[in-house]
């Protein structure tokens, strides 16, 4: 498979990504806020339990691994990428480490990684891993983001998209925007469209192929601590908008994270952006946080009933990739699996 057969199979409709790509750090809060211990066992515990679910065949195109979990065995002795792959869905892995104070401006971050990067793409790639992704993180404030936030990010994000091209791998280019704050949806989106545009700036000058990547954006959101509300329609209506004008047609596919929504949000905008995709973008999710939230509370009922685990896991995929068709409806969301 050439790189845009692989990105298109990832996104292809009716099926989006699992990011389970957190870090140990991230995991380590995220097991904690459900009283669970969070050791090497039972992370692969969990994520085993969601690998080996029904819904991996039918709606998960792609899963986000971290370095630890791309190493691991599960407990039917199967590499873990084997896993992902019996399924018929593709193991990637997060490559960048993680973002770290900016020089200069330090109150915002620079993603970091590039450092021995082709090494371990090598490396990666021999483990099984088809695509990457790296995660810069761009925050709203009066102040902010800054050009020179914006810029080094972008340049970041094209350099690693051309060592991962290189090593014969998509690359999925995250640059998310920041739910943080009282901005409205109109800073949102002008925020966005000069990311994006930056962004596609430095893919263009780093000659990466377009068709053999996958773009990770943050939907058109007000801040968290916005006092105006936006209306689905309103956030479907300017996620689409903004896309179709920062975003190079050549690019098969867009994938969006969840970014603190809740379950039933993002499935909802994902829904009414689809409803009204006039593109041919294949538009679908990548979710961790609004795909993991209810299988990870049911797993700390009891971290070995796989049945009732996969239950609610299965159900919240499959009401994200009707929403990847524009066929979701609350009423199908509210029955229980
Ligand atoms: P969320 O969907 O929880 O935002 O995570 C997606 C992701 O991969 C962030 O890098």
């Amino acid at each position: 498979m050439n790189l845009n057969d692989i990105a298109k199979k990832i996104c292809e409709k009716g099926k989006g990504i699992l990011a389970a790509d957190e870090s140990t750090g991230t995991m380590n809060k995220r097991l904690k806020s459900v009283n669970i211990e969070s050791n090497e066992k039972n992370r692969l515990n969990f994520r085993e339990t969601l690998f080996s679910s029904n819904a991996m065949k039918d709606y998960i195109g792609g899963v986000i691994l971290f370095d630890e979990t791309i190493r691991q065995v599960s407990s039917t002795g199967k590499k873990i990428p084997d896993l992902i792959t019996s399924n018929n869905s593709i193991p990637g892995i997060k490559v960048d480490t993680g973002a770290k104070p900016l020089a200069g401006s330090n109150l915002e971050t620079v993603t970091e990684g590039l450092d021995g990067l082709r090494d371990r793409l090598k490396e990666y790639n021999a483990l099984g891993a088809k695509f990457t992704k790296w995660r810069a993180v761009i925050k709203i404030s009066e102040k902010f983001p800054t050009k020179q936030a914006v810029k080094s990010n972008a340049h970041a994000l094209a350099r690693y998209a051309a060592l991962v091209q290189e090593s014969n791998m998509v690359p999925i280019i995250e640059p998310e925007v920041l739910m943080d704050g009282e901005h409205d949806i109109d800073r949102c989106y002008e925020v966005t469209s000069d990311v994006l545009n930056e962004c596609y700036n430095e893919l263009r000058i780093h000659k990466i192929d377009l068709t053999g990547t996958i773009l990770k954006p943050n939907m058109i959101l007000p801040g968290a601590n916005c006092k105006n509300k936006s209306s689905t329609e309103e956030i479907a209506t300017k996620t689409l908008d903004c896309l179709k004008k920062n975003v190079p047609d050549e690019v098969p596919g867009i994938a969006f994270l969840s970014g603190g929504q809740t379950e039933m949000e993002a499935s909802k905008n994902l829904n009414a952006i689809n409803k009204i995709n006039d593109t041919n973008f294949l538009m679908t999710f990548s979710y961790g946080r609004a795909l993991q939230q209810s299988a990870l509370k049911k797993f700390s009922f009891d971290m070995n009933n796989r049945n009732d685990i996969q239950k609610v896991f299965n159900h919240r995929a499959k009401m994200n990739s009707l929403s990847s068709k524009g066929q979701w409806t609350e009423v199908l969301d509210k029955e229980v699996a």
